[in-house]
């Protein structure tokens, strides 16, 4: 059973607490928070002030994929925010050796992110530094794009590494993830699913949650 993530990025601002207790009384594992700085990616998400709100109401763990250039400067405030799991990208992160110890030390679960053109042999020297990796299936930025398929051979190879190395690091997938693609992700070796338009863009955003959860 994948761990199931819905991504915040896709809620309804304007009734965000509405959807954060649909996802509190869901199957869903997690909240993913998606933070952009328009210089990474192109576009603006949110920042400190909607993520203390959400932290306020959400009753999961707060997954927090930082999409931002020198992400170590911000660590320490997204932890005391009750971040539980940090993810930051492997292209925005220049000592990431050193940030990743950064994130355990503020006290929570480190994670790298890596985008599509980046090949899994980049973790080599720091798989065993990562509590979970994250390989994104769409060029990050927005929401409701279309899942890239090569992303179910890094998967493979991604896990072949995890058990070549005899670690039990989680492997994330983040866009365009439905049902279908889900499917073939689970299959391939994904642990936790991130799913933003398909489950609050469905008219029963509970029931999407579910399928997921049963894959
Ligand atoms: C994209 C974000 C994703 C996004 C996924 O840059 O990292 O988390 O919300 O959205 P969907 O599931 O709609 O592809
Ligand atoms: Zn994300």
């Amino acid at each position: 059973m994948p761990v199931i993530s819905p991504s915040l990025l896709a809620a309804d601002f304007a009734n965000l607490q509405r959807d954060i207790e649909m996802v509190n009384a869901s199957e869903a594992d997690w909240f993913h928070i998606d933070v952009m700085d328009g210089v990474f990616v192109p576009n603006i998400s949110f920042g400190m002030p909607v993520i203390q709100a959400i932290a306020k109401h959400a009753q999961k763990p707060l997954d927090v994929h930082l999409m931002i250039v020198q992400p170590e400067r911000y660590i320490e405030e997204f932890a005391k925010l009750g971040a539980e799991i940090i993810t930051v990208h492997q292209e925005a992160s220049i000592h990431l050796h050193r940030t990743l110890a950064q994130i355990k030390e503020a006290g929570c679960k480190a994670g790298v992110v890596l985008n599509p053109s980046t090949p899994v042999s980049v973790l080599e020297d720091v798989l065993a530094d990562c509590y979970m990796v994250l390989l994104m299936s769409v060029n990050p930025g927005y929401g409701g794009q279309k899942f890239i398929p090569q992303t179910l051979e890094k998967v493979r190879k991604l896990k072949a590494m995890i058990q070549t190395k005899g670690l039990n690091t989680l492997i994330e997938i983040d866009g365009g993830v439905n049902q279908e693609t889900g499917k073939q992700l689970v299959g391939a070796g994904a642990d936790v699913l991130v799913a933003g338009s398909y489950v609050f863009g469905a008219e029963n955003p509970e029931a999407k949650i579910s399928g997921l959860k049963q894959l």
